[in-house]
């Protein structure tokens, strides 16, 4: 029984309805098809791909803030899925989120200290001092110090409200914390510093984590296990380290192309890599999903099964999935 995940997301599928059109009938975009992947306790799971391929549709299913139209979601032995419209509070507890943008999820108008002391109390009976010592042993466990505790989020700097975040979701020791783009919105040696915390409470508490990017130069340094998205569905899995070296999915050598990196000259050459790779060009539209491999028509192996038959995931080496008709071709590791 140890050896079970402490998260498995099986085959989970979510569709989002859109408003009833002019021409009536009901129209919906398939925003995750059939994504299946595990997280271990104590790991990270990386989850990439460009904007709008479906990450935050896949945290939002896990943290139940929207209900899957297919598949299975068992956390700690236990079926999501089939809870009832309330979520039971331990699973509201085990399961946390820190967010992009700390001042849209943090209340404007509350100190630090109240929405900190707030989490904490809707899962343990605590008040007056014990509740203050709870308080800034949680700012401390984050890098900051009791006075933060007064200030309001607008008084902090980005790197600092991201603290808060962090330290309001490992308030009350959650097994999970979904990361939604948690570095997105910092500059880059903020990115580190909070990367670098979110790695040391990792270790101090055990947690595991969903980290979701597009950047998968960021994902890479803090996941154990990647997973690749394309419009809606996984592409590529393995280890990170592997993935991020040895890509087998063209869409993850694009990624990897596109990553910004400061020598210009590497720069100049990956911009040729990937004019050479494909066909470049904007991801389409999840309305309207190409037939077969969705990434067909960007990549420049595509042939005559491509835009017609959806690959599935298959293994191409031990701990590795991808879903390329074209993997282990010879012809495409040149
Ligand atoms: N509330 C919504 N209603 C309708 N479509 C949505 C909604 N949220 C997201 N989508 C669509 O679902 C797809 C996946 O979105 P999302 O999960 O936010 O992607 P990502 O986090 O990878 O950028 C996109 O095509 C997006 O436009
Ligand atoms: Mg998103």
């Amino acid at each position: 029984m140890n050896d079970e995940p402490l998260l498995r997301v099986d085959r989970l599928s979510v569709a989002y309805r859109l408003g009833t059109g002019m021409l009536g009938g009901r129209r919906k975009v398939a925003a995750v098809q059939d994504v299946s992947f595990e997280i271990p306790k104590g790991a990270t799971f990386g989850l990439v791909g460009e904007s709008g391929s479906g990450k935050s549709t896949t945290g939002r299913a896990i943290l139940r803030l929207l209900q899957p139209s297919g598949g299975r979601i068992v956390f700690d032995g236990r079926d999501v899925t089939a809870f009832g419209r309330r979520t039971p509070l331990s699973y509201r507890r085990d399961v946390q989120v820190v967010f992009q943008d700390p001042l849209s999820s943090l209340n404007p108008k509350q100190t630090v200290r109240t929405t900190i002391g707030q989490t904490i109390r809707r899962h343990r009976k605590l008040g007056g001092r014990e509740l203050r010592r709870e308080v800034d042993e949680t700012l401390d466990m984050v890098g900051l110090s009791s006075f933060h505790g007064d200030r309001l989020p607008h008084e902090l700097s980005g790197g600092q409200r991201q603290r808060v975040a962090i330290a309001r979701a490992v308030a009350v020791r959650p097994k999970l914390i979904v990361c939604d783009e948690p570095v997105s919105a910092l500059d880059v040696s903020t990115q580190g510093q909070v990367i670098n915390l979110l790695t040391d409470l990792q270790r101090t508490l055990g947690v595991s984590y969903l980290f979701i990017a597009h950047d998968l130069d960021v994902v890479r340094h803090v996941s154990t296990t990647i997973g690749v998205m394309y419009l809606g569905r996984l592409v590529e899995t393995g280890p990170a380290d592997e993935v991020c070296t040895a890509p087998v999915h063209p869409y993850t050598r694009m990624l990897l192309d596109s990553a910004l990196v400061p020598d210009p000259v590497e720069q100049a050459e990956r911009r040729a890599r990937r004019r050479a790779l494909g066909r470049g060009g904007e991801p389409p539209s999840p309305l309207a999903p190409p037939p077969g491999c969705a990434f067909h028509t960007r990549c420049r192996w595509a042939s005559e099964v491509c835009g017609a038959e959806v690959p599935q995931m298959t293994s191409t080496g031990p701990a590795r999935r991808a879903a390329c008709h074209h993997a282990g071709d010879p012809a495409m590791t040149g």
